[in-house]
Order: C-alpha cells, then structure tokens, then sequence
C-alpha cells in the first residue's frame, strides 16, 4: 500500500511514535525506490568494482526492507510506503547524470558522489530512528535498525575506497 505525504494522517505525528510510524512509512518507500535506482545505476556504470558495488547495495536494500517489514509488525501496523520526496530529488539527479555525462569515469565518479548523498540521508534516517526506537523503549526494533545502520556506514566507506583509490583520479586525469 502507497500513500502521498499530503494524504498522511498529521494529527498522529504530534506524538513522538506517530513520527516514528510516518518515518517508517518513508523508509519503507525510500528503500524501494533506492534498489531499483541502483540497479539502473549499476547498468550505466563502467568500472567493475563499481558496478559490483551497487549490485551489492541493491541487493542489501532489498534485506533492508525485509527488515522494515519485521519493524512493521513488531509495533503491529501494515507495512506501508510513503512517498518520501528528498529520495525522490535524488534518484531525479542519478537519471540527469546518466542522461548529460558520457558513460565512462567521470559519469562512475558522478554515481558514487550521488550514491554516497543517499546513503548519509539513509544514514541520518536509521539513525535518528534508532533513538526514537530506542526512547519509546522498542528494544527488538532498536537491534533491527541498528543493524541496517551499520550496513548503511560501511556502503557509504566501500564507496569512499572506489572513489579516492582510483576513479576519482582517472576521472581527473581524463582528457575530453
Ligand atoms: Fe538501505
């Protein structure tokens, strides 16, 4: 089930679990939209460590809804998306990069500062719903979200490692 932001229920995030569920919601939504937009991703990539990369963190976001799906029923609510509108912005970004920049290094160098954008927004997601989880005293949700934060942290590291140990170097040293 899908739901717009503008359709959503406000008066029940005047309490901290409502602002919580709602952010569920987005997460929910989010991890969708960012598998598929890294499978496209990975397609319009060159560098092969790159591209296995991306095929791993797609895959991983796939787990991490998994996950969203045991939170969901372990506060005991259907698991719903919510259209969640900065993701939105950036997958518009991930398609004006493969659209203007030739497929090559410098595109790979423009996926990975893009990818690297949407995992420090998942980041800062998990992680302030680990301390909303963890206030409204939901110790098993806690563990759960810790888990895909870490997952989170070390996507955004292998990123960092691809990017400073060559491409952005390659990508510097390209002539046009
Ligand atoms: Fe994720």
């Amino acid at each position: 089930m899908l739901q717009n932001i503008a359709k959503y229920n406000h008066e029940e995030t005047q309490e901290l679990r409502g602002l919580f569920e709602k952010q569920l919601m987005e997460l929910y939504w989010s991890e969708t939209a960012i598998a598929k937009m890294l499978k496209e991703l990975t397609l319009n990539s060159t560098s092969k460590d790159l591209k296995s990369t991306l095929k791993k963190q797609a895959k991983e976001s796939l787990s991490h809804l998994v996950r969203l799906v045991k939170i969901f029923r372990a506060i005991g609510i259907d698991p719903t998306g919510i259209v969640y509108e900065a993701i939105e912005c950036f997958i518009k970004e991930a398609q004006e990069t493969c659209t203007h920049i030739k497929k090559g290094v410098v595109r790979d160098a423009g996926i990975i500062g893009l990818v690297q954008k949407v995992n420090h927004q998942e980041i800062a997601s998990y992680g302030t719903m680990r301390a909303y989880a963890l206030a409204l005293r939901e110790e098993d949700v806690v563990t759960l979200l810790e888990k895909t934060l870490i997952e989170e942290k070390q996507a955004d590291l292998a990123l960092s490692d691809i990017a400073e140990s060559h491409i952005n170097i390659e990508a510097a040293d390209k002539e046009i």
